[in-house]
């Protein structure tokens, strides 16, 4: 059974997942009879305009998850996860026992004797920043992208690289959304974006302004300016690339369970690019507008829906955004 210093540290490598505007919506409760650790929704975290179904929720909650599983391979528990076990409660979604008496029921993922790269990427976790900074008009090596493709593949997902026209069909799509104003939705980012140093420093959630990057100048890269018309001091402005290294991510339905996979596969691909010492941010402004997400799809893939666009490239880390402590999200029963 691990002591409750152990899942205090599992639970403080879970939450440094990325979410949607850091909005951290999770919560943990540690059973400790049975060594398991249940993973719930916070609901009071959701955005109701921008994620009004909790596809965006369920992924950052899969991010935490694939972290969990990763804290928990590099201490020596192998985890044993259920997806969404209790049909009559869909906040719980998932539990990760960590005991050698796994519950019944096939278990969601490998047991982790059989993923030897799930304990290699732990360095990663802590380091792996969401960057709102140019990357160099560079690509990547074949092998890098094929560590890539691998991640998403060995957590049920697929990794699709847009060809010329769909990758300018994309920045348009991110464009379009980035000009509709919508109230709830600049509400929601007004919630959840910390300006001013004496605010922002001392943020545990939310996206601080020091993490907004600079203002764009030109280029193509489709980074979200949190700041929108507000004034932020010291920001700078800058070129950002104007070919950028997207990747789409998919899966082929477009339930609870596929987002929460979905979320685990792009926390494999972020943690496998980082510790190749690549940049990573996320774009999720087309895929929040129904209309729009249907069109980032290529119909000519095979790939169902598309979850989340990826950017990756050479370029400087983000900085680290801070979390809520772990006192505040986790549980002992
Ligand atoms: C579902 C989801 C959607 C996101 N969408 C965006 C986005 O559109 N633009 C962006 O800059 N970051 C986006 N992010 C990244 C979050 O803003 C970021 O993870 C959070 O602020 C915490 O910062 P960190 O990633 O540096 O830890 C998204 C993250 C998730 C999980």
């Amino acid at each position: 059974m691990p002591t409750d210093e152990t899942v205090q540290q599992l639970v403080t490598d879970a939450t440094a997942a990325p979410s949607m505007h850091n909005a951290q919506p999770w919560r943990f409760r540690c059973l400790r009879d049975s060594g398991t650790l249940e993973l719930r929704a916070d609901p009071t975290r959701a955005m109701p305009a921008s994620d009004p179904a909790h596809r965006a929720l369920h992924i950052g909650c899969g991010a935490a998850l694939f972290n969990l599983r990763v804290a928990a391979a590099h201490a020596g528990l192998p985890p044993d996860v259920r997806l969404l076990p209790d049909y009559a409660d869909r906040g719980l979604l998932a539990t990760v026992s960590l005991s050698d008496n796994p519950p019944d029921g096939l278990p969601d993922s490998p047991a982790d004797g059989t993923d030897d790269g799930l304990a290699q990427l732990y360095p990663a976790i802590h380091r792996r920043h969401t960057s709102r900074y140019p990357f160099a008009e560079q690509g990547l090596s074949d092998s890098q992208w094929a560590a890539l493709v691998d991640a998403a593949d060995r957590e049920g997902a697929v990794l699709l690289f847009p060809s010329d026209w769909h990758l300018e069909l994309l920045l348009d799509l991110v464009q379009d959304a980035e000009g509709r104003d919508d109230p709830g939705r600049r509400e929601e980012i007004a919630r959840w974006t910390r300006l001013g140093p004496a605010e922002a420093d001392i943020a545990t959630e939310g996206v601080p302004e020091y993490a907004f990057g600079p203002h764009k100048r030109d280029g193509r890269a489709p980074v979200r300016d949190f700041a929108g018309r507000r004034p932020v001091a010291d920001r700078g402005t800058t070129s950002f690339e104007s070919r950028p290294n997207l990747v789409l991510l998919g899966t082929a339905d477009d339930r609870p369970a596929d987002w929460l996979r979905a979320g685990q596969a792009m926390e494999r691909v972020l943690l496998q690019a980082t510790l190749d010492g690549l940049a990573t941010s996320l774009t999720s402004h087309a895929l929040e507008w129904s209309d729009l997400r249907e069109l980032v799809r290529d119909p000519a893939s095979a790939v169902g829906f598309v979850q989340m666009v990826l950017r990756i490239g050479h370029g400087p880390q983000g900085p680290t955004t801070r979390r809520r402590p772990v006192r505040e999200v986790l549980e002992f029963v």
